[in-house]
């Protein structure tokens, strides 16, 4: 794993974080794992890596996450880079869910941190988590085995994920839109008001604006090619962009935000389920929208 030399993360944090994590114990469980075979499981002929992707480095990593070692070190470093916690934060996405989902869609789940825990909150749903990596849907997907959940694991660009019209109540995806240029984070929403019942709601967390704006420093501790991008944005406007209601957004501690929004009801007549290769246990459900909490 090649790591440029010059970022604030490599000079300062990183040295950090690497006195706190088990480098042997992680490359024990990397070398474990016969990753091109394993990642042979996910990847699908017809995903088609964007430029915006597989030609920048995220978190100092070349090779971004198209490798196993970013999909081994993500989780080791982003319970320290996360604060105050990163289950507290995860957490307040999950508090943030209004619909009773049945079928719910984690967008660039990456090793399935919140995917996992979408699935615990909500054990009758049918949880997917997409990632454009399967390096870290291998990972993701070992860490469901271990947790005992049933959770599809699917290869696949948030543009543009291939389901069909109003196939879930509820979308989301934690920590992505900082590493997408705004006018993918623009297209992500676009998707998610399609795959989305009336009535079902999209929940974006991520760093918060207000704040990554007032303190440009914290711009340049990772290597993010698109946080400026991000923080220059809005993803409230974005949301009201792609036709969501009800936008709203809280901070989250300070350092990140949770951005809600709903798909309006009127816009079209509610779709009921389809039963398609995934889903067929849930043959004869209405509209898995049914029942907005609190
Ligand atoms: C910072 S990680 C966040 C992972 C996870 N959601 C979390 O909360 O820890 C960003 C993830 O988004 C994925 N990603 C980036 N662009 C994507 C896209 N267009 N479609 C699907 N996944 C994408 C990356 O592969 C990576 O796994």
């Amino acid at each position: 794993m090649a790591v440029r030399q010059d970022t604030i993360w490599e000079r300062f944090l990183s040295p950090v974080v690497r006195l706190l994590i088990d480098e042997d114990g992680l490359r024990r469980y990397a070398d474990s794992i016969d990753w091109e075979k394993e990642c042979d499981r996910y990847r699908r002929d017809d995903v088609i890596i964007p430029s915006y992707y597989s030609s920048q480095n995220f978190h100092g990593v070349t090779g971004g996450y198209l490798n196993y070692g970013a999909a081994v070190s993500y989780d080791p470093i982003t319970q320290y880079v996360v604060p105050p916690n990163e289950s507290i934060v995860r957490q307040a996405l999950i508090d943030a869910v209004k619909v009773k989902p049945r079928r719910i869609l984690d967008l660039g789940c990456g090793t399935g941190s919140t995917t996992l825990m979408l699935k615990q909150a909500f054990p009758e749903a049918e949880v997917i988590g997409l990632d454009l990596s399967p390096y870290m849907l291998v990972r993701a997907e070992d860490k469901a085995r271990n947790a005992g959940l049933g959770i599809v694991w699917r290869h696949g660009n948030a543009e543009k994920t291939g389901f069909r019209d109003a196939t879930f109540d509820l979308v989301t995806a934690s920590l992505l839109f900082h590493e997408t240029p705004d006018a993918v984070s623009q297209a992500i929403l676009r998707e998610s008001f399609r795959l989305l019942v009336a009535g079902g709601q999209v929940l974006i967390l991520d760093g918060n604006q207000k704040t990554l704006r007032q303190l440009e420093w914290l711009n340049d501790v990772f290597e993010e090619p698109y946080i400026r991008e991000y923080a220059a944005g809005s993803v409230d406007a974005n949301m009201g962009a792609a036709g969501f209601e009800s936008v709203r957004s809280h901070d989250v501690w300070w350092i990140n935000q949770v951005t809600s929004g709903v798909k309006p009801i009127a816009t079209e007549n509610i779709r009921r389920y389809t039963p398609t290769s995934i889903d067929n246990d849930l043959e004869g459900f209405g509209s898995p929208a049914f029942g907005i909490r609190a």
